[in-house]
């Protein structure tokens, strides 16, 4: 089946009452009819569920899916993306290890390696996500992983996946992906031989700001390390969670082809506009990894970010004018939201800081949601115009 016959045709096993669109499973464990299926259940003899913290069949589902649709053997569904992003760290990183990551990242996960892993003896080198040949200096004889996210927030700027996967594979190191931005449908990372995929399913994935949620995809052997440290440790995806991102998953591909769509309009336009300095998104000719964005990217995606002359103050001032588009912290939602990171989620980072994830003061980033294109246009344009 294709993607999105996948998407939308992969479902758990109907119950006795022979639904259509699969039930809700709100319940924390399940029952036997004996106690020898119970034992049998327990020691893994007979499949079965047993206990929502880590099995049910709305989880499942969304697993089943997000392997299928990320082409990985299996995939273990988690509270959120951090939860992801932590268990894909915890579950093959010890004392005494060390990872490489990009330096732009998601600010939690800059933090998570930064302060958290370090009390925990687990080292970290930040690197240009562009510059492949100078990561060779960062390599340790006790590096264990690379970890990276393409296209990078707010900056977009994106990393060769092949390059990278050739990278990890001369050096025996995990390769692990954050494609949170770009979702299955618009990247593949195995397809580069990256060996864990990992999601913010909060974004995308749902769609419409609704629900948290995250995944870490992979082989079998590999989730399963994963499994197992969350069985232990809890961050569940609850039930009704996972049925609300199993059920978006059935529009994912529509959603990211009109998100895109958009984007690459808006993006267009925005060049043409007075008070921007540059404007950026994969698909514009104009953006420097343009050639690699068509290559590992089947669309751009929906984000577009763009600097206003005005720098800080023009930043603030350009939020305060718009009618429409949503202040939140969100993104991938169906609405179009805009977000001024220099002086919200990256305030706290030194201009230096900003400086090397390519954050400046007027940058702006817009999550470009699937209203009509004239309504996103002209909110935007107007309070561009009004600065
Ligand atoms: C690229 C990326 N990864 C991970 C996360 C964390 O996801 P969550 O908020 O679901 O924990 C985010 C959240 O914005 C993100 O943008």
């Amino acid at each position: 089946m294709k993607f999105e016959s996948k998407a939308i045709r992969l479902q758990t096993e109907k119950s006795q009452f022979r639904e259509h669109s699969t039930p809700l499973y709100a319940t924390s464990s399940f029952c036997y009819d004996n106690a020898e299926q119970m034992r049998a259940v327990f020691a893994a003899e007979e499949e079965g569920y047993i206990y929502s913290r880590f099995i049910n069949p709305n989880s499942t589902e969304f697993e089943t899916k997000m392997a299928q649709l990320e082409k990985t053997e299996a995939c273990f569904a988690t509270a959120s993306g951090m939860s992801a992003v932590f268990a894909s760290f915890m579950a093959f990183l010890k004392s005494g290890d060390h990872i490489i990551a990009t330096r732009a990242i998601f600010g939690s996960t800059y933090r998570l390696l930064s302060v958290w892993l370090t009390k925990w003896n687990i080292e970290h080198t930040f690197i240009d996500g562009s510059d492949v040949d100078s990561w060779i200096k960062a390599v340790k004889p006790n590096t264990k992983m690379l970890y990276l996210e393409t296209p990078s927030n707010p900056a977009l700027e994106l990393v060769d996946l092949e390059k990278a996967g050739e990278f990890c594979k001369s050096h025996n190191i995990i390769f692990n992906v954050d494609n949170c931005f770009a979702t299955p449908y618009i990247q593949n990372p195995v397809y580069y031989g990256a060996d864990l995929v990992v999601h913010s399913a909060t974004k995308y994935i749902d769609g419409q700001g609704r629900v948290l949620g995250g995944a870490v995809c992979g082989s079998q052997d590999l989730v399963n390390n994963v499994k197992a440290f969350c069985r232990a440790t809890g961050p569940s995806l609850s039930p009704f969670n996972a049925w609300i991102l199993s059920k978006s998953l059935e529009t994912l591909s529509i959603r990211m082809e009109k998100h895109s769509e958009n984007a690459l309009k808006l993006a267009q336009i925005l060049e043409n506009t007075k008070k921007i300095n540059w404007v950026k998104y994969p698909f514009l000719p104009s953006h420097p990894q343009y050639e690699l964005a068509k290559k590992q990217m089947l669309l751009g995606g929906g984000i577009v970010s763009f600097e206003l002359t005005g720098g800080l103050n023009a930043g603030k001032q350009f939020l305060d004018n718009l009618k429409m588009l949503s202040l939140t912290a969100n993104l991938g939602d169906s609405r179009s939201i805009a977000s001024h990171p220099a002086s919200t989620t990256h305030a706290k980072l030194t201009e230096m800081e900003r400086q090397e994830v390519g954050i400046t003061p007027g940058l702006i980033r817009i999550s470009v949601g699937l209203e009509h294109i004239a309504d996103i246009k002209n909110d935007i344009l107007q309070s561009i115009n009004t600065l």
